[in-house]
């Protein structure tokens, strides 16, 4: 049965619900009392995901596969289910493949959810919680972030969050009865305790835990610190590392929310507050592990700010959320993942 504290069970459509961040949601949705319906076109993500989250839930688990642009199998989806709210995980999200081909980022990113957003407001489901990026607050903003704070990019990806909120703003302002939430995660990194799901980026990864744990269990060679001049106390970027288990919760809580707010859009961030190094991100893993890793420092990455983190106190108060996982709990997770898996999801 659900805690009360869940709030009204509903049947929740997931978009991009094989991804990771996805895939953790749905268990914490399912666990709250929630039925839940995957969408999903497996562009970035495996269908063997699917058996191992069956596993973990004891069910069976609807899933539609197929391209949220594909207007017309959109169109049958809410034409055939009863939905009571969407949470929307899927898009594009590589910053370096984002820049090479922007029109595709933006015409997936985007065309995705014009298709989805018009199907709810035919079928009259208005209740949409976006996965939205902290990298909305651009390049030049302070420490800790808010959500007020204005925003921008640096990349097409970047860009597609921030049209995106802005989009779903002015639908808002058209339905006034919609109830939209935009969530701003900071760095989700971990994975579920049973080490069965996790990450498994394609391709070489571009983010620091998954390169850090391929380090680990041998497919990289050494852990490359893009700089370690920048002005902070060790000299290495300062990091907002979320478990991929607290954000889950972030998500089942802003559901919950949104069935009592006024508000038409509200924003969350979703972090701990507290910024990590580079260097503690990499002696934590290396508690994990056991063992000391390979590293080098290198010149700086193009685009990398010095520090990022959030003021999570509005999603505090406001959900009655908080994270609470630390960084080697984070770390003891994503390896027991990795090491488990070490060519992440099996094809079939
Ligand atoms: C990156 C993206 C951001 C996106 C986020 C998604 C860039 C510039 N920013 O954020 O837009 O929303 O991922 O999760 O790509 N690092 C290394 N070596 C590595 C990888 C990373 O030293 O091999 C360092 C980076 O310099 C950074 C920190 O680790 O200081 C975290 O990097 P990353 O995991 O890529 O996250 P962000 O840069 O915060």
């Amino acid at each position: 049965m659900p805690d009360a504290a869940y709030g009204v069970r509903m049947r929740v459509l997931v978009s991009g619900g094989a991804g990771f961040i996805g895939s953790h949601t749905v268990i914490q949705l399912i666990a709250a009392g929630h039925d839940v319906l995957i969408v999903d076109n497996f562009a970035n993500a495996k269908p063997t995901v699917i058996g191992r989250l069956e596993s973990i839930i004891g069910g069976h688990l609807q899933v539609h596969a197929f391209d949220l642009r594909d207007a017309d199998q959109t169109e049958r989806l809410f034409a055939h289910e009863r939905i009571d709210a969407v949470i929307h995980f899927a898009g594009h999200k590589a910053v370096g493949q984002s820049i090479k081909q922007p029109l595709a980022y933006y015409e997936n990113n985007l065309g995705s959810t014009f298709v989805l957003v018009a199907a709810m407001a035919r079928h009259g489901v208005s209740k949409l919680v976006f996965s939205s990026s902290a990298t909305v607050y651009g390049a030049n903003a302070t420490v800790p972030m808010k959500e007020d704070f204005p925003t921008s990019a640096t990349n097409p990806y970047g860009w597609t969050k921030v049209m995106i909120e802005q989009i779903l703003c002015d639908v808002a302002v058209a339905q006034p009865s919609w109830r939209i939430a935009l969530m701003r995660y900071f760095n989700p990194v971990g994975a579920h305790a049973s080490g069965t799901i996790g990450e498994d980026p394609s391709g070489v990864p571009n983010n620091l835990l998954p390169y850090i744990c391929q380090v680990a269990v041998g497919r990289l060679e050494k852990l490359r610190i893009f700089g370690d001049d920048y002005d902070t106390p060790d000299g290495t970027p300062l990091r907002d590392y979320i478990h991929v288990e607290d954000l889950a919760a972030g998500h089942v809580a802003a559901l919950a929310r949104l069935t009592s707010t006024d508000r038409a859009v509200s924003t969350w961030n979703l972090g701990t507050g507290t910024g990590t190094s580079v260097f503690n991100m990499l002696h934590a893993f290396e508690r994990a592990v056991g063992r000391e890793l390979p590293y080098e420092v290198v010149g700086r990455r193009t685009g990398d700010i010095a520090a990022s983190y959030a003021d999570p106190g509005r999603a505090n108060a406001e959900l009655g959320w908080t994270a609470t996982r630390t960084i080697d709990d984070m770390c003891v997770d994503a390896w027991r993942w990795q090491s488990q898996n070490p060519n992440g999801y099996p094809d079939a």
